[in-house]
């Protein structure tokens, strides 16, 4: 099913700026689509013409089948979780406060909109009896943006927009709000919509890829391994190629088939063991590379079932570049 449809959209801005062309565009219901590109391509624009932030010049925007091109925008926005980075925090009203805006817009009672804040805020991981009550300027960048998340997601909207959700957070901060939000998407089931120029990120989160080229130029449209592994032209190469090797290492787990036995006599410094089989296949290709022997053991809850050696890793790629990221194709 088709959550969002872009036909032959076109936006240009009265000064003449065409900040996108003739974009068609199919977002899948339950996906998460990463837009990603160079500044200034467009990626903005298009996220904000499916809530009708910016009206297009031309063409069709449906959602779940409905024209909205010409549906009342304030409607529609309650309809459409949104979430940007920096902005859209109200100073003066408390965390709390900021969740519950929409619920309040559409007249839910207090109580369910208690009860839905708090759970908002635990699934966000900001525990309610230290956060419900605190104003945005005392929490800390990431803090806030997570509050900016629970106040897009506070009606369960069918539709998610983020917009660089994860900028402000320091790198460290921004991998562990990802994998959260990973987590988080495929539990709710929401269809997102996320504009990042962060191509790890896109390929980290997303089900599907959309690598975008000035003017809204659609370059490839495609799950992240193919994207990373058959760019469909130069423009896709040169935004994802350089550290593609990595950021495919990092969509990958060790399974108990990439292992080999361990040799009769071999000597693995089994009590130090770190590598678990489900684990990153990127700390797993660094620990065989720093390990001396260039193989590991690998545990399985606490029993070591394995070696993992420089060919189990690239069967553990293999099978990613084959089969794709299995946990995230429960949507496609
Ligand atoms: N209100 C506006 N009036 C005129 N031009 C605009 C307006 N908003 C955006 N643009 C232009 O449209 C083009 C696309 O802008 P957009 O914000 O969609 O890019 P983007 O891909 O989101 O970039 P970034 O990664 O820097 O956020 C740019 O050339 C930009 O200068
Ligand atoms: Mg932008």
């Amino acid at each position: 099913m088709t959550a969002i449809a872009f036909e032959h959209v076109r936006k240009e801005y009265p000064d003449g700026t065409v900040a996108v062309a003739d974009l068609s565009l199919e977002v899948r219901e339950h996906e998460l689509l990463a837009l990603v590109g160079p500044s200034g391509c467009g990626k903005s624009t298009t996220l904000r013409m499916a809530n009708r932030l910016v009206e297009p010049t031309s063409g069709r925007i449906l959602l779940g089948g409905e024209d909205v091109t010409h549906v009342d925008a304030v409607a529609l926005r309650r309809r459409i979780g949104y979430v940007i980075q920096n902005v859209g925090l109200f100073p003066h009203r408390t965390v709390e406060q900021n969740v519950a805006t929409v619920p309040r817009l559409l007249g839910w009672d207090r109580n369910r909109t208690r009860t839905r804040v708090g759970e908002l805020l635990e699934l966000m991981g900001l525990e309610p009896g230290r956060y419900a009550k605190r104003y945005p300027h005392e929490l800390s960048g990431g803090e806030r943006q997570r509050v900016g998340v629970a106040r897009g997601l506070a009606t369960d909207p069918p539709v998610l927009l983020m917009d660089e959700p994860f900028g402000a957070v320091d790198p460290v901060g921004r991998r562990r709000l990802q994998a959260e939000f990973r987590r988080i998407h495929s539990e709710i089931g929401t269809t997102v919509m996320l504009v990042t120029h962060d191509v790890d990120e896109a390929v980290q989160l997303a089900d599907r890829v959309a690598v975008f080229s000035r003017g809204g130029h659609l370059e490839q449209l495609d799950d992240p391994v193919r994207v990373l592994t058959a760019p469909a032209s130069d423009a896709v190469a040169d935004l994802v190629g350089r550290d593609a090797a990595t950021r495919l290492l990092g969509l990958g787990t060790v399974e108990r088939t990439d292992l080999r036995e361990i040799a009769l006599g071999e000597d693995l410094p089994t009590d130090r063991a770190t590598v678990r089989v489900g684990g990153s296949l990127s700390e797993a290709f660094s620990a065989v590379a720093e390990s001396r022997s260039g193989a590991v053991p690998v545990l399985d809850g606490d029993r070591t079932v394995g070696v993992l050696d420089g060919a189990g890793v690239l069967r553990a790629l293999r099978r990613i570049v084959d089969d794709g990221v299995p946990e995230r194709s429960a949507a496609l």
